[in-house]
């Protein structure tokens, strides 16, 4: 990626990573990511905003030596992970005036995660200011964005605010600013899924601090700058806000059929109640797809068979997702089929503890469903329907 600018003496440096697919070995990138870095020409100093993976950090470099950067004094680290983090050694050696600039928490983690020596770090708390000559930054602490040390920079004389890991989106695109807003909707909504739905408190405090600033456009270190910074404000205000959707979500897995057709018959009934329903079979789904439902279902129902006296891997695997992504569902069962026994709804059931949802009455049958299982489908379906009429689930 070549460095572009964002505004006089502003640039972005960063690198464009197309072909990433798994970040964490987890987390599906449909769309692949950046690592967005930025350069601020001060009138006395040079600073630069985080760096990038480093599996890239040849670009950034190059686009240094494009910009003909021959000193760096401060390199801002807003977040310790090392898609942002782990090129900071390299700059260190390349430019070895420049100084680390970051909170306690933040630097710790350098320390021991980067081995940087402390004789390297500038610390600062949070709204203290540092000055590059025409231009000051000031520091903005915002733990649990998804880390504890994370934080904000804001450049007050242009307005900008570079959010790291907040706001983000992994979308890999050639441009520098959101015109497309559909688009990063989804990259963005994908990511907050994945990422950030877990700090859903912490991020509704950091919103209002945001709201106390003139920011005219907002720059995260993950896909495109945001001209109208509006936009993905009023996105996150609506997934952390407590308000859920008429829509149930069904993870399943089936082995021989029965699971299945409980699932099917389940849709169709729910579908019947005007109410909205995504089923996602696990062993084809990306799982992303089942976390951007999560972010606005008010019901899961989790459906398995029995294997080996318990519930199928993949959907341990899920429901350990569910539970550690802490979504703001309301309800959930569990459906499924069994040969001659087993533990599998208890131990579904034991691994959603993190969150606060009333069980709606299961339904786990011998076999394949029939007469009296279709019947528990059907009042299942109702009990639904009663809880979402209750609570004005719309
Ligand atoms: Fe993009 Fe938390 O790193």
């Amino acid at each position: 990626m070549a460095a572009r600018e964002i505004k006089t003496g502003i640039y972005s440096v960063g690198a464009i990573d197309w072909d990433r697919r798994l970040f964490d070995e987890l987390i599906p990138l449909p769309d692949g990511t950046s690592y967005n870095s930025y350069l601020i020409k001060g009138s006395e100093k040079t600073t630069l905003i985080d760096t990038v993976d480093p599996t890239k950090e040849y670009e950034l470099i190059s686009n240094l030596g494009k910009l003909g950067i021959k000193v760096i004094d401060y390199v801002i680290a807003n977040h310790a992970e090392q898609d942002h983090s782990g090129s900071i050694p390299k700059i260190l050696e390349l430019y070895p005036d420049a100084k680390v600039v970051t909170n306690p928490k933040c630097k710790d983690f350098l320390k021991d995660l980067l081995l940087i020596p402390e004789d390297k770090f500038i610390t600062i708390n949070d709204r203290e200011t540092v000055s590059l000559g025409n231009k000051t930054l000031e520091f903005i602490s915002a733990p649990w964005v998804h880390w504890p040390e994370t934080m904000f920079t804001f450049l007050k004389e242009d307005k900008i605010l570079f959010t790291c890991d907040f706001l983000g989106s992994h979308l890999a695109a050639s441009e520098l600013f959101v015109s497309d807003e559909a688009k990063v909707y989804e990259s963005a909504k994908r990511y907050y899924a994945e990422i950030m739905m877990p700090f859903r408190t912490s991020i509704k405090k950091h919103l209002e601090v945001i709201k106390g600033l003139e920011v005219e456009i907002i720059a995260p270190s993950h896909g495109l700058v945001y001209p109208r910074p509006e936009f993905i404000l009023n996105a996150y205000k609506e997934w952390v806000s407590d308000e859920v959707k008429n829509e149930v979500i069904i993870p399943y897995i089936s082995m021989h059929g029965s699971t299945k057709k409980m699932v099917d018959y389940l849709v169709d009934v729910l579908i019947e109640r005007c109410i909205n329903v995504k089923p996602f079979n696990l062993t084809k789904t990306d799982i992303g797809e089942l976390a951007i439902s999560l972010v606005d279902a008010a019901t899961i129902i989790i459906a398995s068979p029995t294997v080996l006296a318990g519930t199928h891997p993949y959907v341990a695997h899920a429901t350990f997702l569910v539970n550690a992504l802490r979504p703001k569902l309301r309800f959930a069962s569990v459906i499924g089929s069994y040969g001659w026994g087993g533990r599998m709804l208890e131990q579904i059931k034991g691994m959603l503890t993190n969150l606060k949802i009333d069980v709606i009455e299961p339904v786990i049958i011998k076999g394949f469903p029939r007469g009296e299982a279709l019947k528990a489908l059907d009042e299942l379906a109702d009990n639904i329907l009663k809880k979402h009429k209750e609570y004005n689930i719309t």
